[in-house]
């Protein structure tokens, strides 16, 4: 019988803890603050912004969402960005990506201070992931934390496995690669220019699709006797304009060990560990 890691068990104990983390801050005089920095009007990037505030204020912290024009003149944006990183009341701050063209040259990373980088991009908080020596004073990106998170509460081995990761970005492929790495698993990065990239899927114990196209895996990727595991980081619209990952479901289901769910599977895990993150440095905040 396949394992849907469906992520509302996790999401529902992490909670649990977030929310008496965040009430014990409270009583010291600090309410975790989240300041979320969306420009323009991009549909996915609005529904994702509205659930990490309201996901915020369910476990007690505050949060805003600084809404920005889509053309935003460049100086004020950095000006914007420079007040959060001095605003004392504020303790993480994200800019929610994809930026529009006029701002895409920018580094993010570089951007929000390192001890608000609630996102894990800052090239301090990547170095952390890329050496190995994760701190609570380093971020680690939320969706990878959240991969590990899932893959761990529901007793999915890592070490020694042979995992392939398909898709290179900042935010999943690459800091994931490094994370999966530090907990002993063999790792193949792949992209685009992979060549042969079936003969790898069929070789590895756990398939992580990122790449943003429906129905990218589907039973020609697999191998069913080896007891695959597959994460779907997809979240992308199919032509019914329904939520769907990278990830042909219904293809796929019975012939592995376990696979996430699009909805409900790693998308929630970047929330959870978004807020892990930010209350993190807020304590942070409480041991200067
Ligand atoms: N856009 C898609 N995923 C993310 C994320 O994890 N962080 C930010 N800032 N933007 C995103």
């Amino acid at each position: 019988m396949t394992q849907i890691l469906n992520s509302s068990p996790v999401k529902k104990k992490i909670t649990k803890e977030l929310k008496s983390e965040c009430k014990k801050l409270i009583e010291n005089g600090i309410q975790p603050y989240l300041k979320v920095i969306l420009v323009g009007n991009n549909p996915a990037s609005l529904v994702y912004t509205t659930n990490k505030k309201k996901y915020c204020e369910k476990i007690g912290a505050k949060c805003d969402i600084v809404s920005l024009s889509e053309n935003i003149d460049l100086n004020l944006f950095l000006e914007i960005i420079y007040e959060i990183n001095h605003d004392d009341q504020v303790h993480g701050c994200i800019i929610q990506l994809p930026l529009p063209k006029h701002l895409s040259h920018l580094d993010v990373g570089q951007l929000v201070a390192e001890n608000k980088d609630v996102d894990g991009f800052h090239p301090n908080n990547l170095y952390s992931v890329l050496s190995n020596q994760t701190s609570q004073n380093h971020f680690i990106s939320c969706t990878p934390k959240g991969i590990i998170t899932l893959l761990q509460e529901n007793f999915i081995e890592i070490s020694g496995k042979r995992v392939v990761i398909v898709g290179r970005s900042m935010i999943v492929g690459k800091p994931l690669f490094c994370l999966l790495t530090n907990h002993d698993a063999t790792v193949t990065l792949c992209h685009s220019k992979t060549e042969n990239l079936r003969e790898l899927t069929k070789q590895c114990d756990i398939i992580v699709s990122a790449v943003g196209i429906p129905n990218f895996i589907d039973e020609t990727y697999l191998s069913p006797k080896k007891n695959q595991v597959i994460i779907d980081v997809g979240m992308n619209v199919d032509t019914a304009g329904l939520l769907c990952g990278d990830v042909d479901f219904d293809k796929v289901k019975d012939l592995v060990h376990s696979i996430t769910p699009v909805p409900g599977g790693v998308g929630p895990m970047t929330i959870v560990s978004l807020a892990q993150n930010l209350l993190q440095a807020a304590k942070n905040k409480l041991s200067l």
